[in-house]
């Protein structure tokens, strides 16, 4: 396979510094409490891993997988839940871990099926936020980078299938 390098849009320094950051508040804000960190695959996975090592709180880790169908760089209308988390979140403190929010359709889903089973409180982290595109009404608590409406690769967030690996956020240029 062809070797590619995208252009860099935030590089590897500039994310570990923010995460460091977040990390911070996060500890803050869970002063004298446990929490169940929940990461959205699979796109959340390195920030997540990266994330979680900056938060100075004891944590459970659970995974959850939603897909939502479309077209490769657009969100579709419907999202569906392909992997629920195991744990029992009731009365606990939950910390959700997106890559990014778009329209924030997944998210909310996301948020909305969490609510119902009764936890004490639910936060979101997301590492990028693209506010052009937004359709849903979303609190993000934790927010990385606020970003332009481009579609982004790298650091876990792929189009299809590829360049999660990259360690830095790109952007996907047309030809590529
Ligand atoms: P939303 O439901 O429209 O907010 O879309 C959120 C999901 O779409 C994310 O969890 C990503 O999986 C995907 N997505 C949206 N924008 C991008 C992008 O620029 N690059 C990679 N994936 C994206």
């Amino acid at each position: 396979m062809e070797m590619y390098t995208p252009e860099a849009l935030i590089t590897e320094e500039e994310i570990s510094l923010r995460i460091e950051a977040l990390g911070k508040a996060i500890t803050k804000d869970f002063e004298n409490e446990d929490l169940i960190v929940i990461c959205v695959l699979k796109g959340a996975f390195i920030f997540c891993s990266d994330l979680i090592k900056k938060i100075n709180r004891p944590v459970s880790l659970e995974f959850i997988s939603l897909s939502s169908y479309g077209d490769s760089t657009n969100s579709s209308g419907n999202v569906r839940l392909e992997m629920d988390i195991t744990a029992n979140i009731e009365g606990k403190n939950v910390l959700i871990v997106e890559d990014i929010v778009d329209t924030g359709l997944t998210i909310k889903t996301l948020m909305d099926m969490m609510h119902v089973r009764k936890p004490k409180t639910v936060k979101l982290a997301s590492l990028l936020f693209k506010p052009v595109k937004l359709k849903h009404k979303v609190n993000i608590d934790y927010l990385g980078f606020e970003i332009e409406d481009k579609f982004v690769i790298g650091y876990g967030l792929d189009y299809a299938g590829r360049y999660r690996e990259l360690p830095y956020i790109g952007m996907l240029n047309a030809g590529n």
